[in-house]
């Protein structure tokens, strides 16, 4: 038997209304996990929770907070520690696609994306740390993507962003080891979600995907299942030895390993 021992686990999911967090949420509250979503619109949270309790019969909770703005962050860890008592896991899921060119990019477009990429992640896991400590270790998961490894042209400043990110990522696996506390990230290649729904504009979104597809060596994007059950492997018992990590999820995509 294949147990992950995610029962009553408490687990924060940052930008866990839409996607691939939405599908980690799913994946985690089937398990037994105690799931706490956050995203910035609340109608459209409040919902997903709703139907993800229903769709799982577990336990999912929403609690809106922005993860650019601190204060939010530290609402949300502390709501979450005194309805549920501590905190297991944290995935770093929230972001947004940004690849542009140098000269497209103001200071401001600069500063946005490691706003919500990197200092998101960075005062969420300051959030989290001491209270994993009390529970003994935990587990961190930040969403990257292979551009963070192998940055292409137009790419920017999302792969500035993620190198960051990955970066974050070693030093905190080196830093937390000895709390128990495991950190990785997962490089994202191309995965279905509803930022590509937005993305396709009216135009089918079969036929995107489609074409997005015929770039990726396995001949196809991804689905968000497929990278919730990553994030699920590596947060749980079963991924007991895994830290300090960048693995690609990509069907191949990223040049490198
Ligand atoms: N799908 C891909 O192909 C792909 C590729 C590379 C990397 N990624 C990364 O994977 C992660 C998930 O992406 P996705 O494709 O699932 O995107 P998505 O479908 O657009 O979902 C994004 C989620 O993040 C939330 N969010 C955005 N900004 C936020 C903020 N400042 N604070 C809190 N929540 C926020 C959104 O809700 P609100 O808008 O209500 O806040 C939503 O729940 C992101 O980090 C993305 O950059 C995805």
């Amino acid at each position: 038997m294949f147990d992950l021992e995610l029962e009553g686990k408490v687990a924060i999911i940052t930008g866990g209304s839409d996607g691939l967090g939405r599908a980690t949420a799913k994946r985690m509250a089937s398990e037994g996990a105690r799931v706490v979503i956050c995203a910035r619109r609340e109608e459209h949270l409040m919902q997903t929770a709703e139907n993800l309790r229903k769709e799982t019969a577990g336990s999912v909770r929403g609690i809106s907070a922005d993860v650019c703005v601190p204060e939010d962050c530290l609402r949300l860890i502390d709501q979450t520690v005194q309805e549920f008592g501590g905190i297991d896991i944290l995935i770093n899921n929230a972001g947004k696609s940004a690849a542009l060119g140098l000269e497209e990019l103001s200071d401001e477009a600069w500063q946005d994306d490691l706003e919500l990429k990197l200092m998101g992640a960075v005062r969420m896991c300051r959030g989290v740390v001491p209270h994993m400590r009390k529970r003994g270790g935990g587990s961190i998961v930040n969403a990257s993507t292979g551009a963070g490894k192998a940055p292409g042209s137009m790419a920017l400043p999302t792969s500035v962003s993620r190198a960051a990110g990955n970066n974050l990522t070693k030093s905190l696996a080196n830093e937390l080891a000895k709390d128990r506390i495991r950190v990785n990230a997962v490089c994202i290649g191309l995965i279905k979600s509803a930022q590509w729904e937005r993305r396709s504009g009216g135009d089918s979104l079969e036929g995107l995907y489609k074409e997005l597809g015929s770039k990726v060596p396995l001949g196809r994007v991804g689905e968000a299942e497929e990278y919730a059950d990553l994030v699920t492997f590596l947060s749980s018992a079963r991924g007991s030895y895994i830290t300090g990590t960048a693995i690609n999820i990509d069907g191949g995509l990223c040049p490198v390993i």
